[in-house]
């Protein structure tokens, strides 16, 4: 074992020689450091590494991406292994991504990244409460330690792994989806509902109902004819079409796509050398060996058909990879289902009888009979897919964003996939995949989004409302009140559950959704530069209350998260509630968030550290201002691009002075990689018994601003500023 460490002192292991993962990005100079005693206990056995350190009773663990249960990860065991499971139950141990890198808090302060390709297992205290263990089946990885503050370890982190994928401006916007809107004409009532409604949209999403038989860059010609026109007439209204594909490629003589990938054998293979056979939606499938440089570049070319045609975005789906069965489990299957006919089963028969069938699906022996050919620095690589299988949806969406990148190198394609492992953060934003309408996913979902930043996925949300399951109005309600905050809004739903577009509810409902929906255009621009600062500072952009606050109570707050620099979020997640308990670990400035309509004195309310217990009616939630921060809100429009500084309304807690910067940029190329974007420098500053405001701006259209203050007594300032300038 190498240990190295750079001049901001990480720590880089080195185990052997790793099969890349193309992770980190940025590696800072390290010197090489001699008889440097390991961290942790360290035992290789059996092609396996044991990896455990001991934990302190107070400490606490955050991290690990997209997983399953709380914000604190201690006291159960989880898995990066991507896997297609809808059913995200708390038994689960891991979801669609592979994101290892957690932070522990407590008597010392350290942070681990274990860069590596296959499947780790993290037992946090659970087998032994005083142990975190970590198995990584492989000896051949690299690691790198991280001391310091919660923001510096991840900070130093996300400088390793580089700057996250950064979306199109409109992709701020509440975009609309469900598996099942089949055709053009579907589709069109949607926008139009939309329109109809005065309900603000962006985008409405093409699942596998628009191709031909579940064909991957086909589009059904009897379900939408003239899909060019299709897209030109909902462009002109400007909303997104978002057309999805799949990781799996039709067997189809005549099919393109699968006649070029056999003929130059770009598909995963068999241990024969045949392509690998499993089935999928479309029925029997190939995968594409997305981990061979020359299959990436086939594939992210594919992509170019449809973006000719005016699409600016896609989702990457099915890519962990998801397999409903492979051919020859199927056969085994059968062979022996048919064996048992006529026969008295006993218990054990019929339950092998049954795990023989649902055990067809995602099977680790078929993972274990593809093979890549991986290209890396040194040559071609043949590799088995079980010691890589968290770099393939990952390198499905490397191949898209090439592919984007060949096609217009200036422009913002939109990009959304399902599987992920850290390195694809670079690439694309994720959805947190098939949720339900259940509560806990919810909750889940606001404990996600922190583990999510901390792995460098900024642009990310779940399907709000769930994806499988009926979701009831009052459930739909709550969780467009969190949402509202996640860089991704996706309203997307499973086919055969309740329909949940915004007007499938009853009236009192669509109002409130209505209203919600046109808080969160307001608060785009504001997103939108906390968006963008996080990823340029490398700052969490949702965060446990524990990243800013540092006693022991916030240590321990699972329902309540800090978002961007100034902001707490205290989500209602109960069936039922009324109202919900909060932590405030300093004074901060409630806003029952309702409608950005009926702002006024009364809105705002200044509350003291402690807990407390808030009323919040079904429309109301809880957003609460910190200390010297401001909020800053626009006019509402119906498209992103309608949204203007004609007229901002700042809102903030100011004692003495507070300063914001409100990003902006043309949202639509990479120009802002070369520094080139707007600023407005907003500063609040209490002069005696009143305040000023100081605008230094770039932006030429900036209007007025309305301020609502509310200083240190609880009083609000209502003032406002002609022209922004004083
Ligand atoms: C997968 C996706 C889901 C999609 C469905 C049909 O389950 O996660 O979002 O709607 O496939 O394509």
């Amino acid at each position: 074992m190498k240990i190295f460490e750079s001049k901001d002192g990480i720590n880089y292991i080195r185990r052997g020689q790793m099969i890349p993962t193309e992770t980190v990005v940025n590696m800072p100079d390290f010197h090489l450091i001699e008889n440097r005693k390991a961290i942790g206990t360290l035992i290789e056995s059996k092609g396996l590494t044991e990896w455990s350190f001991s934990l302190s009773a107070n400490d606490v663990v955050y991290g690990l991406g997209q997983n399953m249960r709380g914000l604190n990860k201690r006291g159960f065991v989880y898995e990066s292994f991507c896997s297609d499971d809808p059913n995200h139950t708390p038994d689960k141990r891991s979801l669609y991504g592979a994101h290892n890198f957690f932070v522990v808090l407590g008597e010392e302060n350290w942070g681990l990244y274990i860069d590596f390709a296959g499947k780790v297992t993290y037992d946090i205290g659970f087998e032994d409460k005083n142990q975190l263990k970590i198995t990584i089946e492989g000896v051949d990885f690299d690691a790198y330690v991280f001391k310091g503050t919660f923001e510096s370890i991840t900070k130093q982190f996300r400088a390793l792994i580089g700057p996250s994928y950064v979306p199109p401006k409109w992709a701020f916007g509440y975009q609309q989806s469900r598996w099942s809107y089949e055709d053009a004409t579907v589709v069109k009532e949607i926008a139009d509902r939309f329109d109809s409604e005065d309900i603000p949209c962006d985008a409405i999403y093409l699942d596998i109902d628009y191709m031909e038989r579940f064909k991957d860059f086909t589009i059904s010609d009897e379900r939408f004819p003239e899909f060019k026109s299709f897209v030109k007439d909902l462009k002109a209204r400007d909303l997104k079409l978002v057309p999805i594909i799949d990781a799996g490629v039709k067997v189809e003589e005549g099919y393109s796509v699968y006649e070029e990938g056999v003929e130059k054998h770009y598909f995963v293979t068999d241990d024969k050398g045949k392509p690998f056979s499993a089935a999928v939606w479309p029925g029997k499938v190939h995968f594409p060996d997305f981990l061979n440089a020359d299959v990436r570049e086939w594939f992210g070319n594919a992509y170019h058909e449809m973006l000719e045609m005016g699409i600016e975005g896609f989702w990457n789906d099915m890519n962990e990879p998801a397999i409903f069965y492979s051919e020859k489990g199927l056969n085994e299957a059968i062979a022996f289902v048919s064996a048992q006919a006529g026969q008295n089963l006993d218990i054990y028969t019929f339950f092998t009888l049954k795990d023989k069938i649902m055990g067809l699906s995602n099977a680790l022996s078929d993972y274990k009979a593809m093979w890549h050919r991986m290209t890396t620095r040194s040559g071609e690589l043949k590799v088995n897919h079980y010691d890589v299988h968290n770099l393939y949806g990952y390198n499905m969406t490397r191949a898209a964003a090439e592919g984007f990148k060949r096609f217009d190198s200036d422009r913002r394609f939109f990009m959304l996939t399902r599987a992920s492992h850290i390195g694809m953060a670079k690439h694309s934003g994720i959805w947190t995949g098939d949720n339900h309408s259940w509560w806990e996913h919810l909750k889940l979902n606001v404990q996600m989004m922190p583990s999510l930043s901390m792995a460098g996925f900024l642009y990310s949300g779940a399907d709000t409302g769930g994806f499988g399951g009926n979701v009831s109005a009052e459930l739909m309600v709550r969780w467009m009140q969190f949402s509202t905050f996640t860089p991704l809004l996706r309203n997307h739903s499973a086919m055969g559950t309740r329909r949940q577009e915004p007007w499938q509810f009853d009236q009192a409902t669509l109002k409130i959704i209505r209203d919600q929906i046109r808080m969160r255009y307001a608060l785009v621009p504001y997103l939108y530069a906390e968006f963008m600062k996080a990823n340029q500072d490398q700052t969490l952009l949702f965060a446990p209350l524990a990243y800013a606050y540092g006693d022991s109570r916030s240590l321990l707050v699972e329902d309540q998260v800090l978002f961007g620099e100034g902001l707490m979020l205290a989500p209602v997640i109960e069936q039922n509630a009324l109202g919900r308990y909060v932590y405030l670990p300093e004074d901060m400035v409630l806003w029952k968030a309702s409608s950005v309509e009926n702002l006024n004195q009364e809105s705002f309310v200044k509350m003291e550290h402690g807990d407390h217990y808030l009323p919040l009616a079904i429309n109301e939630s809880a957003v609460f201002i910190r200390k010297n921060h401001l909020l800053v809100l626009t006019e509402p429009r119906n498209r992103v691009s309608k949204l203007s500084y004609d007229h901002l309304t700042v809102i903030g807690y100011v004692e003495d002075e507070a300063t914001y910067d409100l990003y902006d940029d043309d949202g639509v190329t990479n120009q802002f990689e070369k520094g080139i974007h707007h600023k407005t420098r907003l500063t609040v500053v209490r002069v005696g018994e009143t305040y000023r405001l100081s605008v230094d701006t770039t932006v030429t259209t900036l209007g007025n601003i309305e301020l609502y203050i509310i200083d240190k007594n609880g009083k609000t300032h209502h003032l406002k500023q002609e022209k922004g300038v004083l």
